[in-house]
């Protein structure tokens, strides 16, 4: 006999951002097949996703109301949505830079402003980072608000920790979705090159973590950062030296 496998996440309240397509929608679907009640949210527009620019105060008022009204509570945030901007440190506008900024960092701090005063203890928040705020990723304004973040996460979960409140933040490595599909080939290639396990990753091996760190399960973890990225950031660069050592044979 089969041992029946009990949701992880049972009627919990949990908003996503950047639900409409890539990691988020995926982290959407995960979530909701294991209990949750959904609030899935982005500024494209897709079935079953509510409107919510994350740099926008009011939206996230609104949406405080609404689930103060309806819930009651929130049990968990995923600040996924993110943007990248491809430019070089020589060349970036300030425009560019602040935009990003203000996506990636802003963005989820208003979502922890608003969400965080209708959190009890139990409740969970995942920041989405990346490989980049682990690294010096050459798009200077991308790694530079994902480096940022780390800090917002860490601040995050020392303030919000008393209060019962998680605060983790992931790092996805080389996932595909459209944003890496809009990157050169040549992108591609050097990641898989740099990463150990050889091959890029899925939005789904982003999301399984994701529901982990929302779960109890993940009960007594707080301000930690976890890298999903095959690798990637582990041998912190040096994995070129291997495999040229390792190519180069026996003397
Ligand atoms: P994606 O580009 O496929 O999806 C991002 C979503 O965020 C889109 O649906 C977009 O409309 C939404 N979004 C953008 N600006 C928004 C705003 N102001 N308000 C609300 N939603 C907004 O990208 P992907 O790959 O799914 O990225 C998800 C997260 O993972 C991002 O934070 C990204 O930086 C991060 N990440 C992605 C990696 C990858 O290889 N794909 C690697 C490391 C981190």
């Amino acid at each position: 006999m089969t041992a029946v496998q009990s949701k992880r996440l049972p009627g919990k309240v949990i908003v996503v951002t950047g639900a409409a397509r890539g990691q988020g929608a995926e982290e959407a679907a995960v979530l909701a097949a294991e209990g949750a009640h959904v609030i899935a949210t982005d500024v494209t527009e897709a079935e079953g996703v509510r409107r919510l620019d994350v740099t926008d105060n009011d939206a996230w008022a609104r949406l405080a109301h609404e689930l103060r009204t309806q819930h009651g509570q929130v049990h968990g945030l995923v600040n996924n949505a993110g943007i990248t901007w491809r430019a070089r440190l020589g060349d970036v506008q300030v425009e560019d830079f602040d935009r990003v900024h203000r996506v990636n960092v802003t963005g989820p701090l208003l979502a922890m402003q608003h969400l965080a005063p209708l959190m009890q203890p139990g409740a969970s928040i995942v920041n989405v980072g990346s490989s980049a705020a682990l690294t010096a990723h050459y798009p200077v304004a991308y790694t530079s608000s994902k480096w940022a973040l780390r800090g917002l996460s860490r601040t995050a979960a020392l303030e919000l920790g008393p209060r019962g409140i998680r605060v983790n933040t992931v790092h996805p490595g080389y996932i595909e979705t459209e944003m890496t599909a809009s990157a050169l080939p040549e992108f591609k290639e050097a990641n898989v090159r740099e990463t150990p396990l050889g091959r890029t990753g899925t939005a789904g091996e982003v999301a399984s973590l994701v529901a982990f760190l929302l779960s109890d399960e993940a009960s007594f973890i707080t301000g930690a950062e976890i890298p999903v990225d095959g690798g990637l950031t582990a041998h912190g660069g040096v994995k070129s030296i291997s495999d040229a050592v390792r190519q180069a044979g026996p003397r």
